[in-house]
């Protein structure tokens, strides 16, 4: 039987005692933003808020974040805390507010120059640099001293997220040494030798080790961690329980698959909502109901592989040129980390790419892709995966990747193919997709060919097995197999 919201909840209850549990991440799960003067909420896009909201609304703990939405300092209170969903709140959220320069050199910076380019290994030339780095450090103690102030005497389970905070349980346990924390990496670990070029190698790698458990992925990630280890500390590796002891600490390193809630997903999918969110979606973008519809959804980032989805779809239309007025390709776009110059080349190159391909094969009345760049609600989401007949996600790498877990929990009619990078985590889970290697684009083009012409039974056998590993996998079990590695330390 999948995990369910109320076993999560009892587990939890089990381990984590009167503990306080608190969630550290830099991305907040709900954005406060003025819209014609008035206060309105957003839902940021990325795996992090995606896999951690639907759990925090079951533990009811306080999620400590960045608050970036020119609103947010208007809603919170003196503790700068705001209670969340704004519509059914169920958790507090704290915010931080950083400086322009603390943004600058932390978020921007080290984190997504630095540390991004780094682990996902995608042929991006990591930047390291020092103001950046000091920037890092400053951010990281003012998380801590913000965990700090919540949990005063108080017994506290801290849950680190991601790459933005490698330093804080040192920071933290440096202060309070009965604090338990974890840390789980939302983005790939890189092999020893990519990670050896790191300046900051010793700190970061000492910071990590300062929880009692970290979290990766998938097992590869944890090798490669283990191996970095090995060859940068003087540490020692026990393969027995899997973990590392350093400085007379052990640190447990395990894989949890991170995944989403399934069962709300699947029920969304059927709402009035959507339906008559799918309707005006065909309309808005006037697709006859005998066109095969497949969509990418990514934020737009260089390790996503979007440039070469694009160039895949155009050698499919060069290839495959009886299929011209008869497949669309919808890629929904989210702007990111626009102030770092690869992100704003990408954008101007995706915008290029697909107008000229778009100029290449279009007809009166059809094209190729269709490019959205506005905001979705979740409604619009759901909608656009559930009209869907392919999803194409083809990162060059990715820790996980959750857009191809959504889309197939919202497709209760079996109708619909998944094609998958096998460079993501979720290629390990996922043996009924069809998978593609992203460089090779005349393979690309061919699999996208395979993926429209899949007889209905076939379609529907391969999304009833993918279908029982999400539903089965989902959200809930992720958070409770971590919580429960909690009870070995
Ligand atoms: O999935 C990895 C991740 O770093 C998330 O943690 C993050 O929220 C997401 O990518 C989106 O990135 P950003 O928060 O920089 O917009």
């Amino acid at each position: 039987m999948p995990w369910t919201k109320t076993q999560l909840n009892e587990s939890i209850k089990k381990i984590i005692g009167d503990r306080l549990l608190i969630i550290a991440s830099n991305r907040e799960p709900y954005i406060h933003t003025y819209k014609e003067g008035k206060v309105e909420y957003i839902r940021p896009i990325g795996g992090a808020v995606t896999a951690l909201d639907p759990v925090m609304r079951v533990t009811k703990g306080t999620w400590v974040a960045y608050g970036s939405g020119n609103a947010d300092k208007d809603v919170v209170d003196k503790k700068n805390e705001v209670k969340v969903p704004p519509e059914n709140p169920k958790y507090k959220l704290r915010r931080i507010w950083l400086s322009k320069d603390e943004e600058n050199g932390y978020y921007y910076g080290y984190s997504n120059k630095a540390m991004w380019p780094l682990c996902h290994m995608a042929y991006t030339r990591p930047a390291f640099d020092d103001v950046d780095w000091a920037y890092y450090k400053i951010v990281n103690q003012k998380f801590a001293d913000t965990i700090l102030d919540i949990v005063k005497d108080q017994k506290a389970f801290v849950w680190i997220q991601d790459y933005h905070l490698l330093l804080l349980s040192k920071l933290l346990k440096e202060k309070n040494k009965n604090l338990i924390t974890a840390h789980f990496l939302h983005i790939p670990w890189p092999n020893p030798e990519a990670f050896r070029i790191c300046p900051q190698k010793n700190e970061i790698l000492e910071g990590l080790l300062s929880n009692n458990l970290l979290g990766f992925h998938i097992r590869y990630h944890c090798s490669n961690f283990m191996e970095t280890v090995k060859l940068e500390m003087e540490a020692r590796i026990d393969t027995e329980r899997t973990s590392v002891v350093y400085g007379g600490h052990e640190t447990l390193v395990r894989a949890f698959p991170i995944s989403v809630d399934f069962a709300e997903i699947s029920e969304q999918a059927e709402s009035k909502e959507v339906k008559s969110a799918m309707k005006k979606l065909r309309h808005e973008f006037s697709i006859e109901n005998d066109v095969f519809i497949m969509v990418g959804l990514d934020r737009i980032d260089y390790t996503k592989g979007i440039v070469e989805k694009i160039r895949a779809v155009d050698r499919f239309f060069e290839k495959f040129p009886e299929y011209k007025g008869k497949v669309t390709f919808i890629q929904k776009g989210g702007l990111s980390r626009m102030h770092i110059p690869e992100y704003k080349e990408l954008n101007d190159t995706l915008n290029r790419l697909v107008e000229e391909v778009n100029w290449k094969h279009s007809t009166e009345k059809w094209y190729p892709i269709l490019l959205i760049r506005r905001h979705m609600s979740r409604t619009g989401i759901i909608a656009l995966y559930k009209m869907a007949n392919a999803c194409l996600v083809s990162p060059l790498h990715d820790g996980m990747n959750l857009v191809c877990k959504e889309f197939i929990a919202t497709k209760n009619d079996l109708n619909g193919v998944l094609i998958l990078s096998q460079f993501t985590g979720a290629a390990r889970e996922l043996d009924d997709a069809i998978f593609v290697n992203p460089y090779d684009r005349e393979n690309f083009a061919i699999m996208l060919k395979e993926a429209v012409e899949l007889p209905d039974s076939k379609k529907k056998k391969r999304m009833k097995r993918l279908r029982s590993v999400v539903k089965e996998n989902n959200i809930y079990k992720w958070a409770g197999k971590f919580l429960e590695e909690l009870k070995k330390i």
